[in-house]
């Protein structure tokens, strides 16, 4: 089965842009959403998402009729699936909001249909039931921004099919994706087992007093050649989701040094409403953050 009709669930901040990529590479994309509130929301995105693309990507106006021409919009979920090769899940980051989605996507998806989950933080096996249809389920999960940061990491769990999960690494290949295999469950994926500890690091070393910011990111920058750091790139994802991060672990742990990280974070940043590259500050300064200049690295 060649997949051509795809359905995303759910569209907020990624589900959309998870739909527009895919009806940009020309497949067929209806974008489901449990109210109508929602797809009126995803609707007015269109022009966002178009205007971004034309002024990143070079997108012309012939390639963005298209698009338009093949996203369609439905709140009713046997609808929206009725033709569907793919459902791809992007619904809120919550087990139980996902498994109950799964439930009703099941009574209605048709048999051939496969299902995957954008999930950033779960891992397919604590769904897999849900679906009813294991074999045909895995991950396939994208960065924020996807035109540009074109990451797919796809993790199927121990019952996925090998047939399937080949097929959705050359559809991910197929909507402009880098299509990054895992060869087992991992939670975190490749890029954010790679990633928070880095960033956690980072945090730990502000906490303790060791070095100020513009340091530690000039130290990652020169000695590995990377072009951003540590505290750059916090300021990128967003200092609200480290601190959700780094809060959820000293809540559960307890770990003195997790809790001293979040309450620095708190009151160094949120407190001041000094959120990252979206408020315009955080650790730098935008748009013109210091790690930039061309003499940061001297
Ligand atoms: N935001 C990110 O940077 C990012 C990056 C990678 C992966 N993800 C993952 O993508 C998923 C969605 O995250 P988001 O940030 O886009 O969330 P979001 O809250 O912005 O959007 C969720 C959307 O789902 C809709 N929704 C709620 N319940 C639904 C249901 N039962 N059926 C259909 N739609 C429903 C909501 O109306 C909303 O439009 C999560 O699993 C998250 O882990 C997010």
């Amino acid at each position: 089965m060649k997949i051509k009709n795809v359905t995303v669930a759910g569209s907020g901040v990624l589900g959309y842009q998870i739909a527009f990529q895919t009806a940009f590479k020309g497949f067929n994309v209806t974008v489901y959403d449990i109210n109508e509130e929602a797809i009126t929301k995803a609707q007015a995105k269109f022009e966002i998402l178009s205007k971004k693309y034309q002024e990143d990507l070079g997108a012309t106006p012939e390639q963005l009729k298209q698009t338009k021409a093949n996203l369609s919009y439905s709140s009713d979920l046997a609808q929206a699936t009725a033709q569907a090769d793919l459902v791809i899940e992007a619904v809120p980051e919550n087990l139980k909001i996902k498994i109950k989605f799964y439930n009703d996507l099941a009574e209605v998806a048709p048999v051939h249909t496969i299902f995957a989950t954008n999930s950033s933080t779960l891992i397919p096996s604590q769904i897999a039931e849900a679906t009813k249809r294991p074999k045909q389920f895995l991950a396939l999960h994208f960065a924020n921004e996807i035109g540009k940061h074109n990451t797919a990491e796809i993790m199927g769990h121990d019952h996925t099919d090998p047939a399937i999960f080949n097929q959705i690494v050359e559809f991910a290949t197929n909507i402009g994706m880098i299509a990054l295999p895992l060869h087992k469950e991992q939670p975190g994926y490749i890029l954010n087992t790679l990633l928070v500890p880095l960033l956690d690091a980072a945090t730990e070393l502000l906490v303790k007093e060791v070095a100020d910011a513009p340091t530690i990111d000039k130290t990652w920058m020169v000695a590995t050649g990377a072009p951003i750091g540590p505290c750059g790139i916090l300021d990128i994802i967003g200092i609200t989701t480290a601190y959700n991060i780094i809060k959820m672990t000293a809540d559960a742990t307890k770990d003195p040094l997790k809790l001293k990280m979040a309450a620095y974070l708190q009151k160094e940043f949120l407190d001041k409403n000094k959120l990252g590259v979206g408020t315009g500050e955080g650790f730098y300064t935008y748009p013109n953050p210091a790690f930039r200049a061309k003499d940061f690295l001297k």
